[in-house]
């Protein structure tokens, strides 16, 4: 008898009609026809099992914070960062508290378990490590919350910012941020670059850059970033994040650096949309995309993944903790929409995140970790298309949460009553 089975789901490499056995926290099997049952049986038929979502890029401090104490009047970056700065002497630990685990409840319900969060690290108090601390703590036996120093008034350019970082990773943060586009000069953001890289080397820490957030085709910080990994041994352990200036950067120069980035082993980081929503900013028209490169880095073995960045807060006042539509509009702004295409966008938000976050046992496999999501679509094409319905959230074998099927009864003269939106796959997958 096993704690739990689905019956006959679809998996994200296109097999179909497997059982998915679990016992004691772990996939025990995984086969067609497991004869043996659960103790709770799930019907999964023609829908697609996947492991939960990961999210490489999030601001869990400033979360669910839209409005306080007013609203991103421009829409920018800049100001988006000057409004947090009048926010932060009002925060309260417990405030960001309660305001981050309203927002892990959320994930949960999106089947996001992995989340690797910045947390701001300039002001003095270091309230923010402390809460994010304590929240990292409440959530562990269901959400890993991977923790960034990030010096968000700049590494050099903030005082004291030199001493917080430190201080703040002494407390326990995972990983080494940094900011080198928003220092006062380019020779200042690779400074900081050399200086962070180094901690993370002593440290022993991985790094995660927000990296040339800009349209600025000169910023070219991540140039600095995958020299100085190499340099200090970091290859495997290092992301930039965002890297939006390579939208706007010269063609020859962006083919030379890609190679760069590939032979670096630096991790990119996209965020769809964020990106789609700060860039091009200053442009009349046309206005630029700034999204940096997709298709290209994938195309040269970088692993690219996309983060959700943001959620109601001082940058962004959309969002809902949903990485299908991280990934949906991913595929929109990089146009890769052909179907290789698509199941990509699926990929940047789940397997190609769990490697830049390198979380081990990740995936739907015998022996592994019994972490799964069951969605109401059959192949993660449909799940992109769909944003599609989690009907079932499980982590370590316990299920975390239920929902219904989205299934609309119409009253329509002389056609059928029922709408059930994952029925309108293309005539290829019938
Ligand atoms: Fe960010």
């Amino acid at each position: 008898m096993f704690d739990l089975v689905l019956r006959n789901a679809n998996l994200a490499d296109g097999r179909s009609g497997l059982d998915i056995a679990v016992a004691d926290g772990r996939i025990a099997a995984i086969g067609r026809g497991i004869e043996a049952r659960g103790r709770e049986e799930v019907d999964a038929t023609g829908r697609l099992v996947c492991p939960p979502f990961v999210d490489p890029h999030f601001h869990m401090d400033a979360t669910l914070s839209l409005g306080l104490p007013r609203m991103n009047r421009s829409g920018t970056l800049l100001e988006g960062i000057a409004l947090w700065g009048e926010l932060k002497p009002l925060l309260t630990v417990e405030a960001m508290v309660e305001r981050a685990l309203r927002y892990c409840d959320l994930a949960v319900s999106r089947g996001l378990l992995f989340i690797r969060s910045h947390v701001d690290v300039s002001d003095p108090t270091l309230r923010t490590a402390e809460a994010m601390i304590a929240v990292r703590e409440a959530v562990k036996p269901y959400i890993e919350l991977q923790l960034v120093a990030f010096p968000q008034d700049g590494y050099y350019r903030s005082a004291g910012a030199v001493d917080l970082l430190a201080r703040a990773l002494d407390m326990g943060l995972d990983l080494v941020g940094g900011i080198p586009h928003f220092e006062r000069t380019m020779a200042d953001g690779a400074a900081s670059l050399e200086a962070l890289c180094r901690i993370a080397a002593e440290r022993g820490l991985p790094v995660d850059i927000h990296c040339d957030e800009t349209d600025d085709p000169l910023s070219r910080h991540i140039e600095t970033l995958c020299a100085e990994t190499v340099r200090f041994g970091l290859q495997g352990r290092v992301a930039g994040s965002h890297l939006t200036s390579m939208h706007s950067m010269d063609n020859y120069y962006a083919s030379k650096l890609i190679a760069l980035i590939a032979e670096s082993g630096v991790d990119a980081i996209a965020n769809p949309l964020i990106n789609i929503t700060l860039q091009g900013r200053h442009d009349t028209y046309p206005k630029r995309r700034g999204m940096t490169r997709v298709p290209e880095l994938m195309a040269a073995g970088v692993n690219v993944a996309y983060g959700h960045d943001c959620v109601m807060d001082p940058w962004y006042a959309l969002g809902s903790g949903d990485m299908l539509e991280v990934a949906s509009m991913a595929a929109h702004v990089t146009q890769m929409t052909s179907r290789e295409g698509l199941r990509t966008a699926f990929e940047a938000v789940t397997t190609n995140g769990a490697r830049a976050m390198r979380i081990e046992g990740y995936g739907i496999a015998e022996g592994a970790s019994a972490d799964l999501v069951l969605l109401q679509a059959r192949d993660p094409i449909e799940a992109v298309r769909l944003k599609a319905a989690r009907l079932l959230v499980v982590k370590g074998g316990r299920i975390l949460a239920r929902a219904e099927p989205r299934v609309s009864r119409l009253d329509l003269p002389g056609r059928p009553g029922l709408v059930d939106e994952a029925s309108y796959a293309p005539r290829e997958e019938l």
